[in-house]
């Protein structure tokens, strides 16, 4: 049985292959187009030396200590010429995808449905038969190109892809072009392209508690975080704090509650800044984490929001003294017109 393994290049695109247990990491990317950079091949050099993520792997017997240490091995340092996948595992790569020959992956598609969710929301699903071969790591995004126009938009996936299908949550910017498109022109059967995954904003291994801090539609990348969750459970506590400006702003509520509903260790809330709002739960995300949610620090924090709220949230955490184990964030903006 082969393994999925995602690599992870250093400008953000991220490429999935297959190993087999019997191959190395390095030989399976060779066979499937992609250049790891390599010297040697015999664990002598360490040119080949990545970072395993995730995953259970077997390191080979062959390498010397010059190519590889104890302690970067401990760390999670692999060199992918002796690597052997025992389970689907994530691997970063310390090169360009340019570098690697490789590229970030394009597929076609069409509009299977737009829904507006509020005034300031819209979520889009596109299917076709090239995204049952799309693959990506919950949390991460893709390059939309707007029909019609040669520009791209980038958006996270708000859900795992399923059937060929996947979705967005898109905030509707006032004569934004994707929001102009989606509001105004996109019938169902429209086709799209879009190139991805990309991005180093994903769901790793969850070995403590986690911390969730969306911002308005960085809402998207926890939902298809948590469907994984919903799949594969969770033996730590997972807290989501939801902030939006106003209270139109609020969707996907129903799914968060069934999130709730189904993974026994997921608890949520949600909370509006604009002071004249009838939500219960007034103000910014900061004002709602409380200490239990920080675990002293024994916590990894994932943030997608806006790049106030990201700058905010950085430095309420310092002022509590707090170092978090991990702490991950997606910073994003709207693009105008
Ligand atoms: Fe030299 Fe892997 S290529 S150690």
């Amino acid at each position: 049985m082969s393994h999925k393994i995602a690599l992870n290049f250093e400008d953000g695109v991220t490429r999935f292959i297959d190993a087999n247990p019997s191959e190395t990491v390095a030989d399976a990317a060779y066979r499937q187009g992609i250049n790891i950079p390599l010297d040697c091949r015999d664990g002598a050099c360490g040119t080949c030396k990545c970072f395993a993520e995730s995953g259970e792997y077997d390191l080979g017997q062959e390498y010397i200590e010059d190519a590889l240490s104890e302690e970067e091995a401990d760390q999670g340092y692999v060199l992918t010429c002796q690597m052997r996948a025992q389970s689907d595992c994530v691997v970063r790569v310390p090169a360009s995808s340019d570098v690697c020959k490789t590229q970030q992956a394009t597929y076609q598609a069409a509009i299977s449905e737009v829904r507006q969710l509020s005034n300031s929301t819209i979520s889009l699903s596109i299917q076709g038969e090239a995204l049952n071969h799309l693959t990506f790591l919950p949390g991460q995004y893709v390059n939309l190109q707007v029909p019609g126009s040669e520009q791209t938009r980038a958006y996270s996936f708000s859900s795992l892809q399923k059937d060929g299908r996947v979705s967005f949550l898109i905030r509707n910017v006032p004569g934004g072009l994707m929001s102009s498109f989606l509001t105004e022109l996109a019938k169902v059967g429209d086709s799209m392209n879009l190139a991805g995954p990309l991005g180093s904003f994903y769901l790793r291994t969850i070995k403590r508690p986690l911390l969730l801090l969306a911002g308005g539609t960085g809402l998207a990348p926890f939902t298809a975080m948590l469907d994984t969750i919903a799949q594969k459970g969770s033996e730590h506590p997972l807290h989501l704090i939801y902030g939006v400006t106003n209270d139109f702003d609020l969707v996907e509520m129903d799914r968060l509650n069934d999130f709730a509903a189904r993974i026994p260790n997921f608890t949520f809330s949600a909370c509006v800044a604009n002071p004249a709002s009838s939500h219960p739960h007034k103000g910014y995300v900061t004002q709602h984490i409380a200490p239990t949610h920080l675990n002293g620090g024994d916590v990894d924090i994932y943030l997608c929001g806006p790049p106030p709220m990201v700058e905010a949230v950085s430095q309420y955490i310092r002022e509590q003294g707090i170092e978090p184990a991990n702490f991950y964030y997606e910073k994003f903006a709207a693009s105008a017109a």
